[in-house]
């Protein structure tokens, strides 16, 4: 349980806010590459409260700017891209991807009231299919190596859906495992609640050994600190003499890493980037190692779910679509797709679930330690420091520890040494 105080800063994110200045001192991804090709027309975002508009100049630089032009205010994102800017269409001050002003035509031939004004601007690079930027104070920090941006482009794929409710409530649905044997839960007989394995590693035991799975276990939970955030360790027997051991990762302040379902070794980012308070993009860039993923990995699993490319079809609305006929094929009633599960339990927690009145259980171990790293990192910002998994040391730019994996492994192997194993092997897969 929160105070409403903590509440408030963990949740709102509009500029100066303490959780906006959070979320505002890491890189966050604002737009899909394909959403911006070369020579395309600039494109409206809006990112934490804040109206932005992305656009490649005549020459391919890029550039994010507040969309509504410092002169009077007109939306730059219907603006003409020429002579090395973009320029309003109301009185043509022409600007450039810094947010200078490089004309103001209808003012006095003399005037210099051009360098006077300066259009807020923000860097953003591309990277693994997404535009990512940086909305904060003073010089950005590196962009962290991760391997699902990094990998070459047939490895990886990145997708968005819109989420109507507040960025946090669904991240902590991510290192909440408990759920998925309940809301994901399906009753045909070849699928075992709570465990739907992509690619399971084995660690001291043989390659053909399987995992033998009580349906029914609940796993027991550890945490890990780490520079990035949180390590989270769920653990049930394998068998006899062995352990069943899923990882995954919270990052600071609003992603996690997941061992996806993309048909050999990989893994999930997913980052949960604020439109305003009560919307948010749920970004997704999935990662195979092993291999290019194949054409289907690309496509929706269930494009019957999706009213349009960015959004579900089930919403608060239309009560989730819930057919309550069905809810001996499905647990909820509401079909197949994660995502809508997903949507339905934490769109109905209300637009910024209350914290003031939940009661946290043993299996909210890892949300609760989540919270305090943010809220500690909240307070280091207002205090000056920088806060946990800001990357300012090049050197340091190292993420082959943040990977998420499931592993069946001999039981007298420490948790922590399963990682470093599986990480090196996935650094011999980079090559
Ligand atoms: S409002 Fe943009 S140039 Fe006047
Ligand atoms: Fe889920």
């Amino acid at each position: 349980m929160l105070t409403q105080e903590q509440n408030d800063a963990l949740t709102r994110s509009s500029a100066g806010t303490p959780g906006g200045t959070l979320l505002r001192s890491y890189w966050q991804p604002i737009a899909l590459s394909k959403e911006l090709p070369e020579g395309g027309a600039p494109v409206s975002v809006d990112v934490m409260g804040e109206e932005l508009v992305l656009f490649r100049d005549d020459q391919g630089r890029l550039g994010l700017l507040d969309r509504h032009c410092c002169h009077r205010g007109t939306d730059l994102s219907f603006g003409r891209l020429e002579d090395g800017g973009l320029r309003c269409l109301y009185h043509g001050w022409l600007y450039d991807v810094t947010g200078c002003c490089l004309e103001q035509p209808a003012e006095p031939k003399n005037s210099t009231f051009k360098s006077k004004v300066r259009q807020r601007a923000y860097p953003v690079i591309e990277r693994g299919g997404a535009f990512f930027a940086y909305m904060g104070e003073g010089e950005p920090p590196e962009f962290p190596n991760y391997d699902f941006l990094s990998y070459p482009e047939e490895h990886l794929h990145a997708a968005k859906v819109l989420v109507e409710c507040n960025f946090l409530q669904a991240n902590e649905g991510n290192y909440d495992p408990a759920h998925v044997g309940f809301l994901h839960k399906t009753f045909e007989s070849d699928r075992k609640p709570g465990l739907k394995f992509g690619y399971l590693h084995r660690v001291g035991v043989s390659e053909t050994d399987v995992a033998e799975i009580e349906p029914e276990e609940t796993p027991r939970l550890e945490t890990e600190v780490t520079d990035f955030g949180l390590r989270i360790f769920q653990i049930r027997s394998g068998g006899a003499g062995r352990k069943y051991v899923r990882v995954t990762i919270f990052g600071m302040p609003n992603f996690s890493v997941i061992a996806g379902p993309q048909g050999g070794d990989g893994h999930i980012g997913i980052w949960h980037v604020p439109i305003d308070d009560y919307t948010h993009w749920r970004w997704h860039f999935a990662l195979r190692r092993d291999a290019p993923l194949d054409a289907t990995s690309r496509l929706r699993r269930n494009p019957g779910e999706y009213e349009s490319e960015f959004k579900l079809k089930r919403n608060a609305a239309n009560r989730y679509l819930q057919d309550r006929s069905t809810m001996n094929e499905t647990y909820t009633g509401m079909g197949n797709n994660f995502n809508s599960h997903d949507a339905f339990a934490t769109g109905s927690q209300g637009a910024i679930q209350d914290r003031t009145r939940e009661h946290l259980a043993t299996t909210d171990v890892a949300l609760a330690a989540a919270r305090r790293l943010m809220l500690k990192a909240i307070d280091d910002v207002k205090a000056g420091n920088v806060p946990q998994g800001v990357l300012r040391d090049a050197d340091a730019n190292d993420y082959r520890l943040l990977c998420s994996f499931d592993v069946l492994a001999d039981e007298n192997i420490p948790n922590t040494d399963l990682v470093h194993i599986i990480a090196e092997r996935a650094a011999v897969t980079a090559g």
